[in-house]
């Protein structure tokens, strides 16, 4: 059953450092400069013991039982931060293509729009919004590694997510207004100390010979199996993870990653009946 999330509403404070407000609505309108970053926090799925009757057994409640979680690795993402003119900002193909040639590089690998994009994927998901993913980890191409909680709503607008980013490379953390819980920080290598210990690793890369049905193979999971998915968050190239157990394609296509996550996510939903 899918659980709803509660939205925790922050309250502003005057001098408050850095601000992070609420998400606007599609229609609100923000200046385009605040980044800002939401929690949402699952809210627990209401027990079956509400409607309990006395006296009549009731099978053991399914929210009892514990759910294998998901973790998604974003491998070699372009999150690169450099003074441009005045002012340090995060690297894109299309804002700094002089910049990025006057410096003799390649403007086609400074991409943040597509780590963007796979983190929307990955925390709009229903399987995120049905409490299922433990964590998200951001591998930078310069070997920055980042955490990003699962209950974090990062910016919609790419601006916005840029914002963000810059800060967080800056001060190497981000917290909710008001909170010192750190919704998103940077966080030391190698990401395999934050695995769980039995998890299964994926993988994924259009290069592998190995391609499979991701709803089919998902059924094959023990269902108390924790699930780690190594996607690649960079324009051209393939991940070479050394610490995953199988290395699978899911498409005879070459998919973003966006959609090669919303791919895994639909197949681990219907298999594990989030609707
Ligand atoms: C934009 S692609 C990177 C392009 C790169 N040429 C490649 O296919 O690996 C982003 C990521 O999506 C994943 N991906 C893309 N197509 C896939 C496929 N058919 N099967 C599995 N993963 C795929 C890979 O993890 C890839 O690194």
């Amino acid at each position: 059953m899918t659980r709803p999330f509660g939205v925790k509403k922050a309250r502003k404070r005057k001098n408050a450092e850095p601000k992070y407000d609420r998400e606007p609505e599609e229609d609100e309108q923000q200046p385009p400069e605040e980044p800002s970053v939401e929690i949402q926090q699952p809210t627990p799925t209401p027990s079956q013991d509400n409607d309990e009757l006395i006296g009549i057994p009731i099978p053991p409640s399914e929210t009892n039982t514990p759910k294998p979680n998901v973790i998604f690795i974003l491998e070699k993402a372009s999150l690169e931060v450099a003074k441009v003119g005045k002012n340090f900002q995060l690297l894109n193909s299309d804002e700094h293509i002089n910049f990025l040639r006057r410096n003799n590089k390649n403007p086609a690998n400074y991409r943040p729009d597509i780590t963007h994009q796979a983190l929307l994927s990955i925390l709009d998901s229903p399987l995120n919004k049905a409490g299922r993913l433990k964590a998200v980890y951001i591998k930078t191409d310069k070997g920055v590694l980042i955490e990003v909680k699962p209950y974090v709503r990062i910016p919609r607008t790419f601006k916005r997510f840029a914002g963000v980013m810059l800060e967080l490379l800056q001060k190497l953390s981000i917290s909710a207004v008001g909170k010192r819980e750190k919704l998103i920080r940077t966080i030391k290598n190698p990401v395999t100390q934050y695995l769980p210990i039995g998890s299964r690793k994926f993988g994924l890369s259009h290069s592998s010979e190995k391609l499979i049905e991701m709803y089919d193979y998902a059924r094959t999971f023990p269902s108390d199996m924790e699930l780690v998915f190594v996607v690649g968050a960079m324009a051209h190239g393939k991940i070479e993870p050394d610490y995953t157990d199988d290395y699978i394609s899911i498409s005879e296509y070459p998919l973003s990653a966006a959609n090669c996550i919303s791919r895994i996510c639909g197949a681990l939903e219907l298999n594990w009946r989030i609707l």
